[in-house]
């Protein structure tokens, strides 16, 4: 079982999940096993109004922990993250990127929708 901790920049009161990842795909958005796939799977809320294809940066999430257990960034998530309001260093797209280890996670405030 893997686990992902869930926190929010917004001060919502943080989650954490546990599961299998070869239960993947746990819905129909991102890649299979990604955090968006996991996080819609485990019904916990990821803005993805590209559908999980790498289209819009709203499934933007910062890792606060496991950066390593990602799967590695391709040169299409990066030049589509270039766009996320409040990238950083440990920026990913939750469609994108595989979860293959535990994580905790920030879930930031401002989409591009919303900024
Ligand atoms: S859902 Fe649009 S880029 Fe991830």
């Amino acid at each position: 079982m893997l686990r992902i901790r869930i926190c929010y920049e917004s001060g919502d009161p943080e989650r954490t999940i546990e599961f299998d990842p070869a239960a993947a795909p746990f819905s129909h958005d991102g890649e299979p096993g990604s955090i968006l796939d996991v996080l819609l799977g485990h019904g916990i809320h990821l803005e993805h109004a590209c559908g999980g294809k790498c289209a819009c940066t709203t499934c933007h999430v910062i890792l606060k922990d496991g950066e390593e257990h990602l799967s590695e960034q391709q040169e299409e998530e990066a030049d589509e993250l270039d766009n996320a309001p409040g990238l950083t260093m440990h920026s990913r797209l939750g469609c994108q990127a595989v979860v293959t280890g535990d994580l905790t996670i920030v879930i930031p405030k401002y989409t591009i929708n919303q900024a």
